[in-house]
């Protein structure tokens, strides 16, 4: 699968210097995974998927700096697994799972951690802004500061990061 401008966008929103720990959510075939291997030096990515189709085809890139995981984000259990940038591209956390999902991110993101959500939705699809609407309403519940970046539309880019409230 070919890299398209969703990919290339979100891997530079995460602003990676190399070192982190990153974590995509709903990798698919690994194609933002490659991105990312090619901005880290001492950092490692953790690839997660629901299914064992795509985790297969992440599995291809031969690269130790990559762990897979098999399970939906709700569900897999990261132990006590902390990260420094997570991010998903064209995955809606809010369908299936309310705002859980971000609850499972305060707890899985380190504190100066970054969250980059990328959403492509259909050319004239309202789907985009109720993504961002929701992603933004939903984060800032849980002490995010949510900054929506410029993208061509209809590409909607979102960066969270927590805001000093929401530390205890
Ligand atoms: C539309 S595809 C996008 C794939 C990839 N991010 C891309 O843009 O090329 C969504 C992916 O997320 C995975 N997925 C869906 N819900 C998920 C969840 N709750 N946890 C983990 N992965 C999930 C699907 O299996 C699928 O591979």
């Amino acid at each position: 699968m070919a890299v398209t401008a969703r990919h290339a966008a979100a891997v530079a929103a995460l602003d990676l210097d190399g070192t982190e720990d990153v974590l995509e959510i709903g990798c698919g075939h690994g194609v933002a995974v490659r991105l990312v291997l090619e901005r880290l030096t001492t950092g490692r990515i953790v690839a997660l998927d629901r299914s064992q189709a795509m985790i297969d085809r992440v599995l291809t890139i031969a690269d130790d700096r990559i762990t897979t995981r098999l399970g939906a984000l709700e569900h897999v259990d990261l132990g006590d697994q902390r990260f420094d940038a997570i991010f998903a591209v064209n995955l809606d956390l809010n369908l299936r799972m309310g705002a859980v999902w971000t609850t499972i991110i305060q707890r899985i993101l380190r504190p100066a951690g970054r969250l980059v959500l990328a959403f492509e939705a259909p050319p004239g699809s309202a789907k985009g802004e109720v993504f961002a609407r929701t992603c933004v309403e939903r984060l800032g519940m849980e002490g995010f500061a949510v900054e929506r970046l410029a993208a061509d539309n209809p590409l909607v880019l979102l960066r969270a990061m927590r805001t000093a409230a929401a530390f205890p």
